[in-house]
């Protein structure tokens, strides 16, 4: 598969099945996808990874800790929360990934945008594989006590989670904007 086939065609998968994935090839591609960045600077970012049936367990429960505290979530029956923990406890293995929190804002952004590549490559280094990835930064989980949870320290900035399996099938794409629509010619002159 050509590089533009590969850009094409990874889709987010948000059904996977129960095949395991190997924290060794979660690595590798993390190993591959860096190596395709020489701009990300050492510890200008951290992953974190939840692999172990206890490890997603505590995940989710972290990602689900606010939203079943507040007054909304409380009116979630629990069967329907069972069932929503269940979907993401039974998804194989997560990479939360944080950029550092630099001196100002520029150094932030370069290193908040460098983590986004690196999640871009390493999804499709996974793709070319057959692992299929969702890159998750849902408001319902950019709370404090998600940040506790994963370990978020002072200086970093939480940046997304890839859930990550085999599927069975990749669903169809969704609609692109035309580049057209977002294309301005900057001119010689103002008119
Ligand atoms: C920065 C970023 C954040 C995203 N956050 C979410 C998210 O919170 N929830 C979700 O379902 N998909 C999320 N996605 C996945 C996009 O919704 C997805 O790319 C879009 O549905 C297009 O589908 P495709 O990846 O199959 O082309 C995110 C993607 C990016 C690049």
């Amino acid at each position: 598969m050509s590089l533009a086939e590969l850009i094409r065609e990874r889709r987010s998968i948000r059904k996977c099945n129960s095949t395991p994935v190997e924290q060794e090839l979660v690595v590798e591609l993390l190993h591959k996808a860096t190596r395709l960045q020489p701009t990300v600077e050492a510890g200008s970012w951290r992953v974190v990874y939840a692999g172990t049936p206890e490890a997603r367990k505590r995940l989710v429960d972290c990602m689900l800790e606010q939203m079943s505290q507040s007054k909304l979530g409380k009116l979630i029956p629990g069967k329907l929360l069972d069932v929503f923990k269940k979907r993401f406890t039974d998804i194989p293995a997560h990479v939360i990934v944080m950029s550092t929190v630099g001196p100002d804002r520029l150094t932030n952004d370069r290193n908040y945008a460098a983590a986004c590549g690196l999640m871009q490559s390493f999804q499709l280094l996974g793709w070319e594989q057959g692992l299929g990835m969702l890159w998750d930064t849902e408001s319902m989980i950019q709370n404090e006590g998600f940040f506790k949870g994963i370990g978020l320290r002072e200086d970093e900035r939480f940046v997304g989670i890839l859930h990550m399996g085999y599927y069975d099938k990749a669903p169809r794409s969704r609609k692109r904007t035309p580049a057209e629509q977002k294309w301005t010619v900057f001119q010689g002159q103002t008119t």
